[in-house]
């Protein structure tokens, strides 16, 4: 420890109780962090000082970002030396004409959200998690969210990046460039890969017109064929405008309400389906009022059985809040397990409809809460059990995924694989995609001290 305080200073050093002072998850934080040390470097130099030694000695580490991560993926197991990013935070500029933002890995996504909107731009990614998750985070498990579907996933927004290697070599890619086919494009071996191969420390962020007006509603569906055609209209009619189609099923909209604590909820409970939309324009100039005649219409032909449109500001933060925090579902959990699966949408009622029989059927199971990105064909459930044992999660593990190979979906749409589901890999990816990750971790991290244990 005596070369690393040297490499950081002793202000950046933790051992002892200042290390079990800490946590591995924003929602577990009564889980002591068990490591050998935390180090908070303030600069590249220091992490890839660190990294010499590391490789040198054959001490593992593991990154902390925001610890928002619903997989693992920031777990230790007591012999790593944890390295947070919290104190490389800085917006290092903002560039209005090439819309780019160049950051440091450790800046809060909700900081960033707002330093663009002050400059008229738009760091359009954004989530339930977006006050404690960090940029590099984000980057390192490809983050989706809750505007996919329109703006994609983060990858789209990283033109450039800087890396850390496992040797402590820096391989620095800080390019504002939208076109760059000069060779391989490396960056994209360290977006969603969790950490296991290198260390994000800076990178560039493509940045978009900031949108004019934001509009947001609730609407009650009878079934999913009537969301796939309302889906399907909204898209025709609105093309680009729609940014958010989020659905919660029936039991879960109740659930979710309870973070207003009574204060006015959008619509009644009991409708079997409820989506979340939100259009956003860029001229500024469209009225809630477009939204409402349309969902008007939607309404007489039958197709929505209720609609609430938000009327403030405040009221469009009410009803988003009731989708984003995912905290409160989790708080009513004794033991959580956490899915997050993406199939075809068409196939989406008939996978949901299929895992509830399992689900009700597994007497190990109290409750569970099933809501998703729909249009993305990406959805969560989140099991809540009347006991923990290794056997009930494996149980409740295949209950969810072992239908999605009918319909070729995947294990993970947007949360990667850490620690809890790469027993599960192999329903979702090949011997021969496998094989290939292993060669690329072990050609870039030969000692294996990057983040072991995640993803492979
Ligand atoms: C979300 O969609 O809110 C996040 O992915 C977290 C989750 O619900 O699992
Ligand atoms: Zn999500």
């Amino acid at each position: 420890m005596v070369r690393i305080a040297e490499i950081v200073g002793a202000d950046n050093l933790l051992v002892g109780d200042a290390v079990s002072e800490r946590f591995v998850h924003i929602w577990k934080t009564h889980i002591p962090l068990a490591a050998v040390a935390v180090v908070t470097p303030t600069s590249v130099e220091q992490v890839s000082a660190v990294m010499r030694y590391c490789h040198q000695t054959g001490l593992s580490v593991v990154v902390h970002g925001g610890l928002t991560n619903m997989v693992g993926s920031t777990e230790t197991s007591g012999i790593e030396l944890v390295i947070s990013m919290e104190k490389m935070n800085r917006i290092l500029e903002l560039d209005v004409n090439s819309k780019t933002a160049f950051v440091e890995a450790g800046v809060i996504l909700e900081h960033l959200q707002e330093e663009v909107k002050k400059v008229g731009l738009m760091f359009p990614v954004t989530f339930g998690a977006k006050g404690s998750a960090q940029v590099g985070g984000m980057i390192a498990t490809n983050a989706g969210g809750l505007r996919v579907f329109r703006y994609g996933m983060t990858r789209q927004w990283v033109l450039g990046l800087e890396v850390v290697m496992s040797d402590g070599t820096v391989i620095s890619g800080l390019k504002k460039l939208v076109k760059d086919n000069s060779g391989l494009d490396l960056k994209q071996l360290f977006i969603g890969s969790e950490g296991v191969l290198g260390i994000i420390t800076r990178a560039v962020l493509r940045l978009s017109p900031a949108s004019g007006g934001r509009h947001t509603a609730f609407v009650a569906l009878e079934d999913f064929g009537q969301v796939l055609v309302f889906l399907r209209s909204m898209e025709l009619t609105l093309g680009g405008a729609l940014t958010a189609f989020e659905l919660i099923w029936k039991d879960t909209y109740q659930r979710m309400c309870g973070v207003l604590k009574g204060g006015g909820i959008p619509l009644a409970f009991g409708y079997p389906l409820y989506v979340l939309l939100e259009i956003s324009t860029s001229t500024g100039g469209t009225s809630p009022n477009l939204l409402e005649q349309l969902l008007e219409k939607y309404l007489e032909e039958g197709i929505v059985l209720d609609a609430a449109v938000a009327s403030s500001e405040s009221e469009q933060n009410r009803f988003w809040r009731i989708r984003e925090d995912v905290d409160h579902l989790v708080s009513q959990c004794t033991f959580d397990q956490h899915f997050d699966v993406s199939l075809p949408i068409a196939d989406i009622g008939d996978y949901v409809d299929g895992i509830r029989r399992n689900l009700d059927a597994e007497p190990g199971v109290d409750t569970y809460f099933v809501y998703g990105h729909m249009a993305d064909g990406n959805i969560h459930v989140v099991v809540s059990k009347k006991y923990d044992s290794v056997d009930l999660i494996e149980r409740v593990n295949n209950l969810i995924y072992s239908p999605l190979t009918n319909y070729g979906g995947s294990i993970s749409a947007e949360h990667g694989i850490g620690t809890h589901k790469k027993a599960y890999l192999p329903y979702c990816r090949s011997k021969e995609e496998l094989d290939l990750m292993r060669r690329l971790k072990g050609a870039l991290d030969p000692k294996g001290i990057l983040n072991p244990g995640k993803i492979i």
